[in-house]
Protein backbone atom coordinates (compact mmCIF):
# COMPACT_ATOMS: atom_id res chain seq x y z
CA UNK A 1 0.00 0.00 0.00
CA UNK A 2 0.95 3.14 -0.92
CA UNK A 3 1.07 5.74 2.16
CA UNK A 4 0.07 9.80 1.82
CA UNK A 5 -1.92 11.95 4.23
CA UNK A 6 -5.24 10.79 2.88
CA UNK A 7 -4.86 7.56 4.35
CA UNK A 8 -5.96 8.06 7.84
CA UNK A 9 -9.07 6.56 7.23
CA UNK A 10 -7.54 3.59 7.39
CA UNK A 11 -5.57 3.84 10.73
CA UNK A 12 -7.13 3.70 14.44
CA UNK A 13 -6.69 7.62 15.40
CA UNK A 14 -6.38 7.20 18.77
CA UNK A 15 -3.60 3.90 18.78
CA UNK A 16 -1.30 6.16 15.75
CA UNK A 17 -1.42 9.45 18.85
CA UNK A 18 0.13 7.57 21.56
CA UNK A 19 2.33 6.28 19.86
CA UNK A 20 3.28 9.68 18.30
CA UNK A 21 2.84 11.31 21.98
CA UNK A 22 5.73 8.35 23.22
CA UNK A 23 8.02 8.63 20.64
CA UNK A 24 8.64 12.64 21.96
CA UNK A 25 9.53 11.14 25.18
CA UNK A 26 12.28 8.89 24.08
CA UNK A 27 15.97 10.26 23.31
CA UNK A 28 19.19 9.17 21.51
CA UNK A 29 20.53 6.58 22.05
CA UNK A 30 17.16 4.51 21.42
CA UNK A 31 16.80 6.63 18.51
CA UNK A 32 19.70 6.73 16.72
CA UNK A 33 22.43 9.79 17.07
CA UNK A 34 23.71 11.74 14.74
CA UNK A 35 26.79 9.74 15.12
CA UNK A 36 25.27 6.59 14.39
CA UNK A 37 22.96 8.06 11.57
CA UNK A 38 26.38 9.07 9.88
CA UNK A 39 27.32 5.19 9.86
CA UNK A 40 24.37 4.10 8.42
CA UNK A 41 24.54 7.15 5.61
CA UNK A 42 28.06 5.67 4.68
CA UNK A 43 25.67 1.96 3.74
CA UNK A 44 22.67 3.05 2.38
CA UNK A 45 24.95 5.98 -0.29
CA UNK A 46 26.53 2.60 -1.52
CA UNK A 47 23.29 1.00 -2.88
CA UNK A 48 21.40 4.76 -3.37
CA UNK A 49 20.49 3.91 -6.91
CA UNK A 50 19.07 1.40 -5.24
CA UNK A 51 15.48 0.01 -3.50
CA UNK A 52 16.35 -0.20 0.02
CA UNK A 53 13.62 -2.09 2.52
CA UNK A 54 13.54 -0.70 6.09
CA UNK A 55 12.40 -3.45 8.89
CA UNK A 56 9.81 -1.19 10.68
CA UNK A 57 9.76 2.62 10.23
CA UNK A 58 12.07 4.37 12.51
CA UNK A 59 11.52 7.75 11.00
CA UNK A 60 15.30 8.69 11.21
CA UNK A 61 16.17 5.78 9.01
CA UNK A 62 13.50 6.01 6.29
CA UNK A 63 14.35 9.95 5.89
CA UNK A 64 18.01 9.34 5.92
CA UNK A 65 17.11 7.04 2.60
CA UNK A 66 14.77 9.65 0.78
CA UNK A 67 18.01 12.03 1.64
CA UNK A 68 20.54 9.72 -0.21
CA UNK A 69 18.27 9.62 -3.15
CA UNK A 70 16.90 5.78 -2.89
CA UNK A 71 14.21 5.57 -5.88
CA UNK A 72 12.41 3.20 -3.72
CA UNK A 73 11.55 2.90 0.16
CA UNK A 74 9.76 0.10 1.53
CA UNK A 75 8.61 -0.09 5.36
CA UNK A 76 7.80 -3.55 6.57
CA UNK A 77 6.00 -4.00 9.82
CA UNK A 78 3.05 -5.84 11.11
CA UNK A 79 1.34 -2.61 12.84
CA UNK A 80 0.44 -0.26 10.23
CA UNK A 81 -0.51 2.33 13.07
CA UNK A 82 3.57 2.24 13.96
CA UNK A 83 3.91 3.22 10.70
CA UNK A 84 1.73 6.24 10.32
CA UNK A 85 2.59 7.37 13.70
CA UNK A 86 6.35 7.21 12.33
CA UNK A 87 5.65 9.01 8.96
CA UNK A 88 4.11 11.67 11.30
CA UNK A 89 6.90 12.25 12.92
CA UNK A 90 9.12 12.01 10.07
CA UNK A 91 10.82 14.93 8.75
CA UNK A 92 10.30 14.35 5.34
CA UNK A 93 7.68 14.05 3.09
CA UNK A 94 6.73 10.25 2.76
CA UNK A 95 4.39 9.88 -0.56
CA UNK A 96 6.65 7.77 -2.21
CA UNK A 97 7.60 5.28 0.80
CA UNK A 98 5.59 2.05 0.26
CA UNK A 99 4.03 0.36 3.39
CA UNK A 100 4.66 -3.54 3.20
CA UNK A 101 2.54 -5.58 5.79
CA UNK A 102 4.32 -8.04 6.94
CA UNK A 103 6.49 -10.42 9.40
CA UNK A 104 10.23 -9.86 9.38
CA UNK A 105 10.67 -13.35 9.56
CA UNK A 106 7.92 -14.99 7.33
CA UNK A 107 9.73 -14.74 3.80
CA UNK A 108 7.73 -12.67 0.88
CA UNK A 109 8.50 -14.17 -2.32
CA UNK A 110 7.46 -11.28 -4.38
CA UNK A 111 10.25 -9.40 -2.91
CA UNK A 112 12.79 -11.95 -3.44
CA UNK A 113 16.47 -10.58 -5.05
CA UNK A 114 14.66 -6.92 -5.05
CA UNK A 115 16.83 -4.75 -2.90
CA UNK A 116 20.33 -2.85 -2.78
CA UNK A 117 19.91 -2.40 0.92
CA UNK A 118 17.73 -4.21 3.83
CA UNK A 119 18.23 -2.45 6.96
CA UNK A 120 16.44 -1.90 10.49
CA UNK A 121 16.98 0.15 13.33
CA UNK A 122 17.46 -2.42 16.10
CA UNK A 123 14.16 -4.57 14.84
CA UNK A 124 15.95 -7.87 16.05
CA UNK A 125 15.84 -7.24 19.50
CA UNK A 126 12.40 -7.77 19.47
CA UNK A 127 12.99 -11.39 18.46
CA UNK A 128 14.29 -14.66 19.81
CA UNK A 129 18.09 -15.56 19.31
CA UNK A 130 18.68 -18.28 17.78
CA UNK A 131 15.63 -18.98 15.74
CA UNK A 132 13.69 -15.45 14.80
CA UNK A 133 17.54 -14.46 14.04
CA UNK A 134 17.96 -16.87 11.93
CA UNK A 135 14.36 -16.09 10.23
CA UNK A 136 15.32 -12.79 9.72
CA UNK A 137 18.70 -13.07 8.13
CA UNK A 138 17.04 -15.88 5.66
CA UNK A 139 14.37 -13.39 4.86
CA UNK A 140 17.06 -10.28 4.40
CA UNK A 141 19.34 -12.63 2.07
CA UNK A 142 16.05 -13.45 -0.11
CA UNK A 143 14.90 -9.68 -0.57
CA UNK A 144 18.53 -8.59 -1.43
CA UNK A 145 20.48 -8.70 -4.71
CA UNK A 146 24.05 -10.32 -5.45
CA UNK A 147 26.33 -7.53 -3.74
CA UNK A 148 23.85 -5.87 -1.17
CA UNK A 149 23.73 -5.04 2.43
CA UNK A 150 22.05 -6.05 5.51
CA UNK A 151 22.77 -3.42 8.11
CA UNK A 152 21.25 -3.46 11.61
CA UNK A 153 21.87 -1.53 14.99
CA UNK A 154 21.90 -3.28 18.24
CA UNK A 155 22.73 -3.67 21.86
CA UNK A 156 25.40 -5.19 23.66
CA UNK A 157 26.88 -5.26 27.53
CA UNK A 158 30.16 -6.50 27.58
CA UNK A 159 32.07 -7.24 30.98
CA UNK A 160 30.18 -4.84 32.58
CA UNK A 161 31.62 -5.20 36.47
CA UNK A 162 28.85 -3.07 38.57
CA UNK A 163 25.59 -3.73 39.46
CA UNK A 164 22.42 -1.94 38.04
CA UNK A 165 22.25 0.35 41.07
CA UNK A 166 25.73 1.65 40.67
CA UNK A 167 24.77 2.80 37.46
CA UNK A 168 21.31 3.86 37.90
CA UNK A 169 22.84 5.85 41.06
CA UNK A 170 25.74 7.67 38.70
CA UNK A 171 23.16 8.60 36.17
CA UNK A 172 21.11 10.38 38.40
CA UNK A 173 23.97 12.00 40.13
CA UNK A 174 25.18 13.32 36.49
CA UNK A 175 21.59 14.82 36.15
CA UNK A 176 21.73 16.63 39.25
CA UNK A 177 24.94 18.09 38.94
CA UNK A 178 24.08 19.20 35.22
CA UNK A 179 20.06 20.32 35.78
CA UNK A 180 21.83 23.44 37.91
CA UNK A 181 22.58 24.89 35.13
CA UNK A 182 19.21 24.45 32.64
CA UNK A 183 16.13 25.78 31.66
CA UNK A 184 13.26 23.87 32.27
CA UNK A 185 12.61 22.68 29.07
CA UNK A 186 16.63 21.87 28.95
CA UNK A 187 15.88 20.20 32.53
CA UNK A 188 13.20 18.06 31.00
CA UNK A 189 14.71 17.00 27.93
CA UNK A 190 17.76 15.78 30.18
CA UNK A 191 15.35 14.10 32.47
CA UNK A 192 14.05 12.30 29.76
CA UNK A 193 17.52 11.12 28.00
CA UNK A 194 18.14 9.93 32.09
CA UNK A 195 15.33 7.88 31.94
CA UNK A 196 16.55 6.52 28.26
CA UNK A 197 19.87 6.03 29.72
CA UNK A 198 18.14 4.29 32.55
CA UNK A 199 16.55 1.48 30.22
CA UNK A 200 19.31 0.76 28.31
CA UNK A 201 21.16 0.28 31.64
CA UNK A 202 18.64 -1.95 33.04
CA UNK A 203 19.29 -4.48 30.12
CA UNK A 204 22.82 -5.17 31.53
CA UNK A 205 23.87 -8.85 32.47
CA UNK A 206 20.18 -9.92 31.98
CA UNK A 207 20.77 -11.73 29.42
CA UNK A 208 21.22 -15.61 29.36
CA UNK A 209 23.93 -17.37 27.64
CA UNK A 210 22.00 -17.02 23.87
CA UNK A 211 21.24 -13.35 24.44
CA UNK A 212 18.03 -13.75 25.54
CA UNK A 213 16.54 -11.29 28.74
CA UNK A 214 14.87 -12.46 31.70
CA UNK A 215 11.91 -10.59 31.65
CA UNK A 216 11.03 -10.12 35.38
CA UNK A 217 14.80 -9.10 36.29
CA UNK A 218 14.47 -6.70 33.31
CA UNK A 219 10.92 -5.14 34.83
CA UNK A 220 11.81 -5.20 38.31
CA UNK A 221 14.76 -3.31 37.39
CA UNK A 222 12.86 -0.88 35.69
CA UNK A 223 9.81 -0.74 38.47
CA UNK A 224 12.23 -0.36 41.32
CA UNK A 225 14.17 2.61 38.89
CA UNK A 226 10.79 4.36 38.29
CA UNK A 227 10.02 4.07 42.32
CA UNK A 228 12.81 5.86 43.45
CA UNK A 229 12.25 8.46 40.36
CA UNK A 230 8.52 9.42 41.22
CA UNK A 231 9.46 9.64 45.08
CA UNK A 232 12.42 12.39 43.98
CA UNK A 233 10.85 14.41 41.63
CA UNK A 234 7.36 14.64 41.94
CA UNK A 235 6.89 17.11 39.32
CA UNK A 236 3.83 16.13 37.31
CA UNK A 237 5.71 16.13 34.42
CA UNK A 238 8.79 14.47 35.06
CA UNK A 239 6.26 11.53 36.56
CA UNK A 240 4.64 11.62 33.06
CA UNK A 241 8.27 10.67 31.51
CA UNK A 242 9.23 8.14 34.18
CA UNK A 243 5.80 6.44 33.04
CA UNK A 244 6.20 6.50 29.51
CA UNK A 245 9.57 5.67 29.42
CA UNK A 246 10.16 2.92 32.17
CA UNK A 247 6.79 1.46 32.96
CA UNK A 248 5.14 1.51 29.75
CA UNK A 249 7.72 1.88 26.78
CA UNK A 250 7.53 -1.79 24.92
CA UNK A 251 6.03 -3.44 27.79
CA UNK A 252 2.29 -4.65 27.07
CA UNK A 253 1.95 -6.48 30.17
CA UNK A 254 3.58 -5.21 33.43
CA UNK A 255 5.93 -8.08 33.89
CA UNK A 256 6.82 -8.43 29.81
CA UNK A 257 8.72 -6.47 27.71
CA UNK A 258 8.55 -6.41 24.25
CA UNK A 259 12.24 -6.63 24.14
CA UNK A 260 13.66 -10.44 23.50
CA UNK A 261 17.41 -10.22 23.11
CA UNK A 262 20.65 -8.35 23.37
CA UNK A 263 22.62 -10.60 21.41
CA UNK A 264 27.07 -9.93 21.51
CA UNK A 265 28.58 -8.93 18.06
CA UNK A 266 30.27 -12.50 17.80
CA UNK A 267 27.31 -14.01 18.14
CA UNK A 268 24.75 -11.81 16.20
CA UNK A 269 27.04 -12.58 13.57
CA UNK A 270 26.55 -16.04 13.43
CA UNK A 271 22.85 -16.70 12.10
CA UNK A 272 24.17 -14.10 9.01
CA UNK A 273 27.38 -15.73 8.10
CA UNK A 274 25.41 -19.23 7.55
CA UNK A 275 22.92 -17.85 5.17
CA UNK A 276 26.64 -16.86 3.32
CA UNK A 277 26.25 -12.92 4.32
CA UNK A 278 30.12 -11.31 5.21
CA UNK A 279 29.59 -9.67 8.22
CA UNK A 280 31.72 -6.56 9.82
CA UNK A 281 30.82 -4.89 13.15
CA UNK A 282 31.25 -1.21 13.98
CA UNK A 283 30.97 -0.22 17.67
CA UNK A 284 29.37 3.54 18.50
CA UNK A 285 31.10 4.87 21.72
CA UNK A 286 28.20 7.55 22.03
CA UNK A 287 26.26 8.16 25.72
CA UNK A 288 26.92 4.78 27.25
CA UNK A 289 30.30 3.68 25.73
CA UNK A 290 30.80 -0.23 24.13
CA UNK A 291 26.67 -0.21 24.52
CA UNK A 292 26.15 -0.75 21.04
CA UNK A 293 27.08 -2.04 17.56
CA UNK A 294 26.06 -1.90 14.10
CA UNK A 295 26.18 -5.15 12.51
CA UNK A 296 26.86 -4.92 8.39
CA UNK A 297 26.72 -7.82 6.23
CA UNK A 298 27.29 -8.42 2.15
CA UNK A 299 25.49 -11.19 0.13
CA UNK A 300 28.23 -12.44 -2.34
C1 LIG B 1 8.78 -0.23 19.32
S1 LIG B 1 9.08 -0.13 17.64
C2 LIG B 1 10.68 0.46 17.71
C3 LIG B 1 11.02 1.27 16.57
C4 LIG B 1 11.95 0.57 15.68
N1 LIG B 1 13.27 1.11 15.84
C5 LIG B 1 11.45 0.64 14.28
O1 LIG B 1 12.27 0.42 13.41
O2 LIG B 1 10.29 0.86 14.02
C6 LIG B 1 9.27 -1.78 17.08
C7 LIG B 1 8.50 -2.01 15.81
O3 LIG B 1 8.77 -3.31 15.36
C8 LIG B 1 7.56 -3.90 14.90
N2 LIG B 1 7.78 -5.36 14.94
C9 LIG B 1 8.29 -6.07 15.99
N3 LIG B 1 8.42 -7.36 15.62
C10 LIG B 1 8.02 -7.46 14.32
C11 LIG B 1 7.95 -8.54 13.38
N4 LIG B 1 8.34 -9.78 13.71
N5 LIG B 1 7.50 -8.27 12.15
C12 LIG B 1 7.12 -7.03 11.79
N6 LIG B 1 7.15 -5.96 12.63
C13 LIG B 1 7.61 -6.18 13.88
C14 LIG B 1 6.50 -3.35 15.83
O4 LIG B 1 5.23 -3.43 15.25
C15 LIG B 1 7.01 -1.91 16.00
O5 LIG B 1 6.50 -1.06 15.01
Amino acid sequence: MKCSSTDHARFDEAAVAAVVRSWSFITTPIRPSAEILAEYRKHFERSASQPILIFGATPELIDLALEVGCPEVVSMDWNADNFEAMRRIASREWDNVTFQHGNWVVPIEDLNDRFGCVASDAGPIFLSFPEQWQGISAAAYGYLQSGGRWVSRSFDWPGEAQPFEAYFQRHVDDFEAARKTLNREDELTAFKALTVHIRLRSMQNVVDGHGMIDQQEFARRNDQAARILIETYPDPAFREVVDMNLLRLVRPRPDQSDLQSVVPPELACLPLQKMGFRTEVWHFSEAIPNSGFLLAASKP
